[in-house]
């Protein structure tokens, strides 16, 4: 990794950079007005000719005032540009606008994290997530999961699943190399991973192991596939010590499950699955390493999305860099046997063997 190891700014590059900062919050919901009041839409939709504030409000049911202070916000922000009184939107704005990625990010920075980050400082001083209480009241946001109201839950959702979604295809094939009879997956959720592994081999088992919440929401997409008969679920809270792995599989599966974990609470579910797994097993692990990304806005992603851990989720985990994590793996009694970086956008896959 190249990046991170040097202060390449100017010093008025850097008080530039300082300025966007210290106006961020601004920055992000004049961006995200601009985005969902139809401003910036239409300003593409004018192409190279451009549009004028006086086309603009009429149109779309604002004051001249309103419209104005967000385009002057957008041409600082860098969404939209002025020539001749007319607006053209520039290449950020088109990313804003059009991007999948960077609309999944948004929206669960507004929906999941934005109110409760107030409180960021308090986190770090108690270890707590203390932004959660801006969801609702329960220890960690996993047993909220399922209750959250919407827009809240499809934000949180269309998250987890855009990441993850992008990997699976790829990880499926190297999962399925030593054809698996029978796999845990731990921290399964909604059950998507488990109903492409049913649909991608006839014989293989599969047994989820998730929170009640997160299982009978499984249950019911599953219900509606031909593969119900070969899924069994496993209720559990992960973070009770006394609360063993079902034995007998040949694969766990575990997939941007651990990073909701903090080191201690990773080395006590990983003994458990060396205690649950045969001598010749292997543990496939898919997390998105911040050191392992290819490009800086990737890293960087990870480090805000760490702070989400600490703030909303349970105050104790993170996205991991990955010599952190791998001292974990070898306390827990395993090695990595391989590892695959660039899966999907974000995510590294560590096949991992008993010591
Ligand atoms: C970030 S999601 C990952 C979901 C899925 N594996 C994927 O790749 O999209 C983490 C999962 O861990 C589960 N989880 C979190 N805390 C848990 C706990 N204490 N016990 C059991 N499962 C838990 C959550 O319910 C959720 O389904």
């Amino acid at each position: 990794m190249t990046f991170f190891t040097k202060d390449t700014k100017s010093a008025f590059e850097a008080i530039t950079n300082a300025q966007f900062i210290a106006f961020a919050p601004i920055v992000f919901q004049a961006t995200k007005s601009l985005r969902d009041l139809g401003i910036l839409a239409m300003v593409e939709e004018s192409g190279e000719n451009g549009v004028t504030l006086e086309e603009i409000y009429p149109k779309l049911k604002l004051s001249e005032y309103g419209a104005r202070v967000l385009l002057e916000a957008g041409l600082g922000i860098g969404l939209v540009i002025k020539n001749d009184h007319k607006y053209t939107i520039t290449k950020t704005g088109l990313f804003i606008l059009n991007d999948r990625m960077t609309r999944v990010n948004m929206d669960f920075t507004h929906d999941v994290c934005y109110e409760g980050m107030f409180t960021l400082t308090d986190s770090i001083k108690e270890g707590k997530p203390t932004g959660l209480k801006t969801l609702g009241e329960w220890p960690t946001i996993y047993e909220g999961l399922a209750h959250l109201p919407k827009p809240i839950q499809d934000s949180w959702f269309n998250f987890d699943h855009f990441y993850s979604d992008g990997s699976f295809d790829q990880a499926l094939k190297q999962l399925f190399k030593h054809k698996p009879k029978h796999i845990l997956d731990i921290g399964g959720n909604t059950g998507k991973f488990t109903t492409k592994c049913l649909n991608y081999d006839a014989d293989v088992k599969m047994t989820m192991l998730d929170l009640p919440g997160q299982l009978a929401m499984a249950k019911e997409n599953i219900a509606k596939t031909p593969f119900s008969d070969r899924v069994t679920y496993h209720p559990i809270n992960i973070l009770d010590d006394a609360q063993r792995f079902p034995k007998g599989a040949d694969v766990i599966w575990m997939s941007q499950f651990l990073d909701c974990f903090s080191e201690d609470e990773i080395v006590s579910i990983l003994k458990r699955c060396h205690e649950a797994i045969a001598d010749g097993g292997s543990i496939y692990i898919m997390e998105t390493f911040w050191d392992r990304q290819k490009f800086e806005p990737g890293a960087f992603s990870l480090q805000m999305t760490s702070l989400y851990f600490t703030n909303i989720a349970n105050g104790n985990s993170q996205m991991y860099d990955s010599e952190v994590f791998n001292r974990l793996i070898d306390k827990a009694g395993f090695k990595v046997a391989e590892q695959i970086d660039n899966v999907g956008i974000s995510h590294t896959i560590q096949i991992c063997k008993k010591k």
